[in-house]
């Protein structure tokens, strides 16, 4: 189901963000509106400017121009206010390799200024949610990727903070714990909190993310659900599939569809993927009564949708969503039939 548009209250608010380092232009104009309590993932290609995006929302860096406000404070004048209401999972390892698991957690803790029995209660916890209880006195020097990630992102919680940013949080995780990851991460925003969150794996953008952005090349080049980013490049069709081949010949003549395999049996018919389109399927094979044996649809997945996007050299003047051309490339590359 899509998401509803941001309409509530914003918990992350950009505009014309821009970055350069000397000549490179990291990031040209970036405008964002992150609804509180929902989760927004940033795609984009190595080097896109993902990391120094969540660099310069987290304060770490400053921006050249733009503005941004997160949880309700400006970025630049309430940069205090702005750290006490974020935490920030770094694309690397916060991790103190030669603590352990909970001592890592009382630091982070007592740099936060908890008092101690609250710092104390916190990290067990943390621990606990984390199912790192077991591991809680052994020096994180031992832990494998998985356990180092969530204690990562356990050390980040320690401080209750309302807007979370993740910078590829499952790189580099097993198919498990990338899901139990995914668990702590709907968890997290179940209770109000709000994540933005870069990954290089579009299936977990699908998962998590109410809104996607795709950055490529300093610019926002699109930006939406799922699902509407899947109907954002061509290639949707709903297919028909008949048990005969004069049921096949009438519904390719109705539809004026020339797609069609008389082998298969199976009529393709171009759309958006959308349900309007779905209806007035069904409700011309009803009018002409002919039967179909099956009806699927098919939507361009989310590397579809990056392939297309990302990585094509602009033409001078193109606008954003001129992307007929650059997704019939990529489209030949795949397999239609899908
Ligand atoms: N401190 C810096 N000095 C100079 N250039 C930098 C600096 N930090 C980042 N860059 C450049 O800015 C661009 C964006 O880098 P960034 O780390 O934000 O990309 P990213 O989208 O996070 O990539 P990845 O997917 O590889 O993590 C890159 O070309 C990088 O070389
Ligand atoms: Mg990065």
């Amino acid at each position: 189901m899509p998401a509803p548009p941001p309409t509530g209250s914003s918990a992350i608010d950009v505009t014309g963000l821009s970055k350069s380092y000397g000549d490179k232009v990291v990031l040209d104009g970036i405008d964002l509106r992150i609804p509180e309590g929902t989760i927004f993932a940033l795609l984009g290609p190595n080097g896109a400017g993902k990391t120094t995006t969540v660099q310069i929302l987290s304060t770490l860096i400053p921006a050249d121009a733009g503005q941004a406000r997160l949880a309700g404070h400006d970025l630049v004048r309430e940069a205090e206010a702005v750290r006490a209401a974020i935490g920030v999972t770094g694309q690397f390892a916060a991790v103190d390799n030669l603590l352990t698991a909970e001592e890592n957690l009382f630091l982070m803790a007592d740099l936060l200024h908890l008092p101690r029995r609250e710092g104390r209660r916190r990290a067990a916890e943390l621990l606990r949610r984390f199912e790192l209880t077991d591991a809680a006195k052994k020096p994180a020097a031992t832990f494998s990727g998985g356990m180092r990630r969530k204690l990562d992102l356990a050390m980040t919680l320690v401080g209750t903070p309302r807007i979370i940013f993740l910078d590829e949080p499952t790189t580099g995780l097993d198919p498990r714990s990338r899901r139990t990851m995914w668990e702590i991460i709907r968890g997290l925003v179940a209770d109000g909190v709000t994540l933005f969150l870069t990954t290089q794996y579009l299936e977990e953008a699908d998962q998590l993310a109410d809104r996607i952005a795709v950055l490529d090349q300093g610019k926002l080049v699109a930006e939406g659900t799922a699902e509407e980013l899947k109907r954002l490049i061509p290639g949707s069709h709903i297919r028909l599939r008949f048990t005969d081949a004069h049921a096949l010949e009438s519904a390719a003549a109705f539809f004026g569809s020339t797609a069609y395999d008389a082998e298969a049996l199976t009529l393709q018919i171009p759309g958006d993927g959308g349900i309007p389109g779905l209806r007035a399927v069904l409700d011309g094979l009803e009018r002409a009564s002919i039967e179909a044996e099956a009806l699927t649809v098919h939507t361009p997945d989310l590397d579809d949708v990056f392939l297309t996007l990302t990585g094509q050299p602009k033409r001078p003047g193109e606008s954003p969503n001129s992307l007929e051309d650059n997704a019939q490339m990529d489209k030949t590359r795949k397999d239609n039939t899908r």
